[in-house]
């Protein structure tokens, strides 16, 4: 039976690790507490247990402030991820990038996932291709975010226009593309509804006080105008934010679902 190996132990990670074992395979996931490092070159075989790979997913994030710390730290991950993927034969090199990226790299992180797209695109061969899984924002986006902003009661919320998607909605496309349930294509996905990153916050049970809007650091009017929403050929996934809240009321996964 083929595998998945994930890079990466995150959010991400244990979503499509799920959705993958519920197709029936294996996912095996890999960090830096594995010595895989993707700064450097990472070596994937002794992950393999001598079963055929049938992807390695790239599932590695930075918190880099500035754009070229970030284009760095995904450039180098996706060329060694990439590479580490060939030397192991896996049937593809999947990345999950972020809708309209490419429309704000101002903001640093969109900034690196352009150029994680095109590491991947420019390492790809035929036997591993590069599959891009685009999507939106996460439902699990503002409680990452309160956990990474909130000082006490008071949080800086960036005035963002989203179309938020379940986690566990994107990881099954992964899965599907992975195991071969659909063709080994990228894939554009997004949620329901268009709602603002604030009113996003403002339902998270234990959600700070005292919430103050502010631009989003080099890329403000394109997130508040909307050039992160979807336009077009994308894949509309449930549930509704509002029906995810119910099991996730603070809005976090990881804690309640590992
Ligand atoms: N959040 C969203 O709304 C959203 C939407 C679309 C796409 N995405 C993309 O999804 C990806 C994963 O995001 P996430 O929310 O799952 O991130 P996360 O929960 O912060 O996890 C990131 C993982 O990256 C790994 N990592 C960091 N530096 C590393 C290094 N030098 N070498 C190896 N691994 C390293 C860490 O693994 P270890 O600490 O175990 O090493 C960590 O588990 C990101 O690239 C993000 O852009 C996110």
């Amino acid at each position: 039976m083929g595998r998945t190996i994930i890079v990466g132990t995150g959010v991400l990670a244990q979503a499509a690790a799920r959705a993958i074992e519920r197709h029936g395979r294996q996912a095996v996931l890999v960090g830096r507490r594995d010595g895989v490092d993707v700064r450097g070159p990472i070596d994937l075989r002794p992950f393999t247990d001598g079963e055929p790979v049938d992807a390695v997913l790239e599932a590695t994030s930075t918190h880099a402030n500035r754009p070229a710390d970030a284009v760095r730290f995904f450039e180098a991950s996706a060329r060694h991820v990439a590479a580490a993927a060939h030397d192991v034969d896996a049937g593809m090199h999947v990345v999950v990038s972020i809708v309209g990226c490419h429309r704000a790299t101002g903001y640093a992180h969109y900034a690196g996932k352009v150029a994680q797209e095109r590491a991947a695109r420019a390492a790809a061969t035929d036997a591993t291709p590069a599959i891009i899984v685009r999507s939106t924002q996460w439902f699990t986006f503002p409680g990452q975010l309160v956990d990474r902003l909130a000082r006490g009661p008071v949080m800086p919320v960036p005035s963002m226009r989203l179309r938020p998607v379940a986690l566990d909605s994107v990881a099954d496309v992964v899965a599907e593309i992975v195991v071969g349930k659909r063709e080994r294509e990228s894939a554009c996905v997004c949620g329901p509804e268009t709602m603002t990153l604030a009113q996003m916050v403002a339902r998270l049970e234990g959600r700070p006080a005292v919430r103050i809007p502010v631009p989003l650091p080099g890329a403000a009017r394109e997130a508040r105008t909307g050039a992160l929403l979807p336009t077009g050929g994308v894949e509309v996934v449930g549930p509704r934010f509002e029906d995810w809240l119910r099991e996730h009321p603070d809005g976090r996964q990881r804690e309640l679902d590992a």
